[in-house]
């Protein structure tokens, strides 16, 4: 049987279409070409850029990544170039490279955002789509998060999408740390995305109980890996029920292509990921090979037909 990888996001401007639906999410890949020395960009469904603001940003102080039992915590931050100089450098390599890229934005206040996406808007084109990080639980506004308020969801959606116009779909990152999660990603839609991209790290703080001391320099940080895949699928499967017809990147937890068969399952269109990037940058080319194993031993012939197809019995 030959099974069809080839994937379609839904956007307000038709299908975003990619060779495979297994895509490199934001700080996994860096900011520029770093890791096509061993990956070939082609080959991944899309990379996303780690998320850049219009300022340059350091992140926070070390040990900033440890591995735990189920996965991983971090607290890098956002550290990387301004925009402007990251579009004379990063992005000239990017350029230069076979693949599909999605661009991603962060920023500390509403300004911030709108700055950013409109240092993007006149390279929008290279880009297949534009991700707004609302979600990293590891800046200077700690435990409040864009991603955690209607208002905030809302206003800066429709911020950057004033800014870069209708030119490329904008994906929004949401938290799974919020208490209702469909009211969110409404907010996010009513803002003009067209893609949801579930979910950023979990918040955590893991410790050491011999020294009693937190394992990362900052405290608290970022859980993802293994031990998130269930809560960001139980996201997933709401958003989907509750909006049938958004793109959604489910992102969190995926090692393998049954787990990417998985997230599909509960309404993704699409996959990200990342800590598994951080084991073998090739991880992505490998969880495509596996989701098409997947496809072929239950009889699966195209891959989108996974999507949204969780049997809850009756
Ligand atoms: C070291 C590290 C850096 C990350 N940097 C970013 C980032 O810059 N922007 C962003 O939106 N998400 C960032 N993330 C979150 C990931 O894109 C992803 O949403 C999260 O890790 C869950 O997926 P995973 O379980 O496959 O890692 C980062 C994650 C890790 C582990």
């Amino acid at each position: 049987m030959q099974i069809d990888l080839s994937t379609q996001i839904p956007t307000r401007s038709g299908m975003l279409k990619l060779p495979n639906p297994v895509i490199g999410a934001s700080g996994s890949f860096g900011h520029s070409n770093e890791l096509f020395e061993i990956v070939d960009p082609e080959e991944v469904g899309a990379i996303t850029i780690k998320s850049l603001a219009h300022f340059e940003s350091h992140g926070n102080k070390s040990p900033r990544v440890a591995a735990v039992s189920t996965g991983m915590m971090n607290s890098v931050g956002l550290p990387g170039p301004d925009i402007s100089n990251w579009l004379e450098d990063g992005y000239l390599k990017i350029k230069k490279a076979n693949g599909r890229f999605i661009m991603a934005i962060w920023g500390q206040n509403y300004d911030d955002y709108s700055k950013a996406a409109s240092l993007i808007a006149p390279v929008a084109d290279s880009f297949i789509a534009l991700e707004i990080n609302l979600s990293c639980p590891n800046t200077e506004r700690g435990n409040h998060l864009f991603a955690q308020s209607e208002n905030d969801t809302r206003e800066i959606t429709k911020r950057v999408r004033n800014e870069i116009g209708n030119t490329i779909p904008i994906s929004v990152k949401l938290s799974s740390g919020v208490t209702s999660i469909t009211d969110i990603a409404g907010a996010a839609i009513d803002g003009g995305a067209d893609i949801l991209t579930l979910f950023n790290t979990s918040m955590g703080l893991a410790l050491d109980p011999y020294t009693r001391k937190p394992i990362l320099g900052k405290g608290p940080g970022g859980y993802s890996g293994q031990g998130i895949l269930p809560i960001a699928q139980k996201g997933v499967f709401e958003v989907r029920k509750a909006f049938p017809d958004v793109g959604i990147i489910g992102t969190g937890g995926i090692s393998n292509g049954v787990d990417a068969a998985s997230m599909m399952m509960c309404g993704a269109n699409a996959v990200g990921v990342a800590t598994a990037v951080f084991i073998d940058p090739n991880a992505p080319v490998k969880i495509a090979h596996e989701l098409k194993e997947f496809c072929f031993d239950t009889g699966v012939a195209n891959v989108n037909e996974l999507v949204g197809s969780i049997d809850l019995g009756v």
